[in-house]
């Protein structure tokens, strides 16, 4: 396997770094990092002596986990040509393929989009291939992108920014689902780690028949609802707020943002 480069160690690419070292050991990996406290962490966590800046090296894969809004100043600092024998993966928001193959002068890029279940390595991540790369560039970034969890290919780009909202946002939208359980089991009287127990097991277990029986969502909700019972009272007033619909339309909210982001480096 290539050595890597993380641009940007930040909470994703540190989940990086992390699932790399695990997953891929023998890979060498080199770190760019600006801020000076997060060059202390990495030397602490995984002895790592990072630069502030980062000169492209033949052969490597590149990583590229800074935030959107930096990436314009930070392609414009490279040499025109230098990341052509690199193979490039993006993880930043919101940035397209072609901003990227322009901005950084070569048509090696990968677009993915990872969420911070990575960092324990549970990520779900769905990637597009710029179409002229080859397969073995696709092979290569299918490989390090698995080892911060599961990987999905899509052709269309545009399926990005959806992906953004329900990979990227979705831990964040179930986290607060999960905060609200919380509330409710400390006030009815469940101590903080029994709330938590209670909770984590909930989702795990939900996301389990969901993906082993494959049976439908609502199938799995109306397996839950007797009529007339605890369920079917509760989830009826989920119907009478429309939760569903609040849900669809913050995904909607989230994936539009992701196409706003996408005019960095038209
Ligand atoms: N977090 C998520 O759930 C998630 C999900 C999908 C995709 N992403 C994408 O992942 C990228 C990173 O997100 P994050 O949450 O990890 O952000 P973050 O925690 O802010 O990390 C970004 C890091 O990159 C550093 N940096 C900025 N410009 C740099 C440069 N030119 N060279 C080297 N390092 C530089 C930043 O340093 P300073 O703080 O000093 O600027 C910061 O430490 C973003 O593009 C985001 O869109 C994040």
């Amino acid at each position: 396997m290539q050595d890597v480069a993380v641009i940007g160690a930040g909470h994703m690419g540190t989940a990086m770094i992390a699932g790399i070292r695990k997953q891929m050991p023998d890979v060498r990996i080199e770190v760019a990092e600006q801020s000076a406290e997060r060059v202390r962490l990495l030397r602490d966590q995984f002895g790592i002596e990072a630069r502030d800046a980062y000169t492209p090296r033949p052969g490597t894969v590149v990583l590229l986990a800074i935030p959107p809004q930096a990436f314009e100043e930070f392609a414009a600092r490279a040499v025109p040509g230098s990341y052509r024998d690199c193979l490039v993966i993006s993880v930043m928001g919101g940035v397209t393929v072609a901003a990227i193959t322009k901005l950084l002068d070569t048509q090696r890029v990968v677009r993915s989009i990872p969420n911070t279940p990575s960092e324990v390595g549970q990520g779900m991540t769905a990637f597009c291939a710029n179409p002229s790369i080859g397969e073995a560039d696709v092979e290569a970034a299918r490989r390090v992108l698995s080892a911060i969890g599961g990987v999905l290919r899509v052709a269309d780009e545009t399926l990005l920014d959806d992906a953004s909202a329900l990979c990227g946002g979705g831990p964040a939208f179930v986290a607060h689902i999960a905060g609200a359980f919380a509330d409710f089991a400390l006030r009815a009287g469940f101590d903080a780690s029994q709330a938590r127990a209670i909770i984590c097991q909930v989702l795990r277990g939900t996301a389990d028949l969901l993906e082993l029986t494959r049976r439908d969502p609502e199938e799995v909700a109306r397996q839950v609802m007797t009529p007339g019972g605890t369920t079917e009272r509760g989830m009826s007033v989920l119907r009478q707020r429309n939760l569903h619909d609040v849900i669809t339309e913050a995904l909607d909210s989230a994936a539009a943002r992701s196409r706003e982001l996408g005019a960095i480096g038209k």
